[in-house]
């Protein structure tokens, strides 16, 4: 270690860069957002710790009955974040950032210290390896996500009910956020820009508020994501992962989710029928009409298949750019048992 550790103060917030997003030259909203949040959290025994240095070397923590998880327990510390950037790894400062906090709570005579994990280590969570080197142990679950804790007097903290209940009415994409994490701002605008650009509905809640935070329906650190009602993952993720999220979703889904997902894009309805077909939800002759009749007829041409009445009612609207006929319509559903007034096509 050849730096210096020390705590952010109302004083010297202002001044101090906040260990992530620190390249950025301009004011960036997430940062902002971060400094006018912890400036309101300070007062109330929230702690970050970081090197002197231009360096991502920080401990975050906060007594847990002020901190903004679905967490509760009798006098315990709650780590939001412990983070030592590579080029500053292997020299102490891990060590030194968990021992500072560990003594802290033995000072302020609290039952232990814990953390968010899951039963697989996940991006934007705290190393659970390195908490367990220092004596963590899982002391709740809910769902993939575990409460990590170090207890000093065998007392052990837990998920709040509503935390492992994990599904919410909307079936919309729904992205629940606190300003804990810098890097929220920027990824919460990459969900709407996506979600515009598709169509896709969607439904942002800031968290602001320890008692919205303490209600929430899924684990949290500062950010979940639910599609379809339930709960998906804290990860800030980026849209890679948000696609695989949206398309693997769909072949668990009634026909009626199917019908209405194929309203929102042509390519995702092609998606769910394969699915659907996999999964038979729907039967073969049901998707072969529904998959060629989205793809390809002019709604007057619908109302000629017995099979595409039924199924492709709900996409009138959709179909009334398309401009291939009949024709294609015949070669697809031929022999799966669509209909016209006739009898056949
Ligand atoms: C885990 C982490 C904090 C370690 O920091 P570090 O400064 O390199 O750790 P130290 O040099 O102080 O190591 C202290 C001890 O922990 C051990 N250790 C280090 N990394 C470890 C790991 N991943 N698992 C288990 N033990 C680990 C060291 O071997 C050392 O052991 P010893 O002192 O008993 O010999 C750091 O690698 C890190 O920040 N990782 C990423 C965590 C993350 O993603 N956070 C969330 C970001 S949003």
């Amino acid at each position: 270690m050849n730096g210096n550790l020390f705590n952010l103060t109302p004083e010297n917030l202002a001044d101090e860069h906040l260990c992530c997003i620190i390249r950025s030259h301009k004011r960036h909203p997430g940062v902002e957002a971060k400094r006018q949040w912890l400036s309101a959290r300070l007062p109330e025994g929230h702690v970050f710790r970081k090197l002197d240095q231009r360096a991502t070397v920080f401990i975050e923590y906060a007594p847990l009955e002020t901190a903004w998880v679905p967490v509760v327990g009798d006098k315990y510390l709650y780590l939001y974040c412990l983070w030592v950037l590579r080029d500053q790894r292997n020299r102490g400062y891990g060590r030194a950032l968990m021992e500072h906090c560990v003594a802290d709570a033995l000072t302020q005579g609290r039952s232990g210290v814990c953390m968010l994990g899951a039963v697989k280590q996940r991006a934007w969570l705290s190393n659970q390896s390195f908490a367990r080197h220092f004596g963590f142990e899982t002391v709740d679950t809910a769902g993939d996500y575990e409460l990590l804790a170090l207890s000093f007097d065998g007392t052990k903290p837990r998920f709040t009910e509503a935390a492992k209940r994990q599904t919410i009415d909307s079936q919309d994409l729904t992205v629940f956020y606190s300003p804990q994490c810098p890097y929220i701002h920027q990824t919460v605008e990459t969900i709407r820009q996506y979600c515009a650009e598709r169509a896709i509905p969607l439904s942002v809640i800031p968290v602001d508020s320890l008692e919205k935070a303490k209600a929430l329906p899924c684990p949290f650190n500062n950010f979940a994501l639910f599609y379809r009602g339930k709960f998906q993952t804290v990860n800030l993720i980026d849209t890679g992962p948000l696609g695989r999220i949206l398309s693997k979703n769909v072949g668990a889904v009634t026909q009626e989710n199917i019908l209405s997902e194929g309203r929102r894009s042509v390519k995702l309805a092609e998606r769910c029928a394969a699915f659907a077909w996999k999964s038979c939800k729907l039967t073969a002759s049901e998707v072969t009409a529904w998959r060629c009749c989205i793809k390809l007829l002019l709604p007057s041409e619908i109302s000629k298949c017995s099979l595409c009445v039924e199924t492709l009612r709900p996409f009138q609207r959709q179909l009334e750019r398309r401009t291939v006929g009949m024709a294609v319509c015949r070669r697809r559903c031929q022999g799966k048992g669509g209909r016209d007034e006739k009898g056949q096509i």
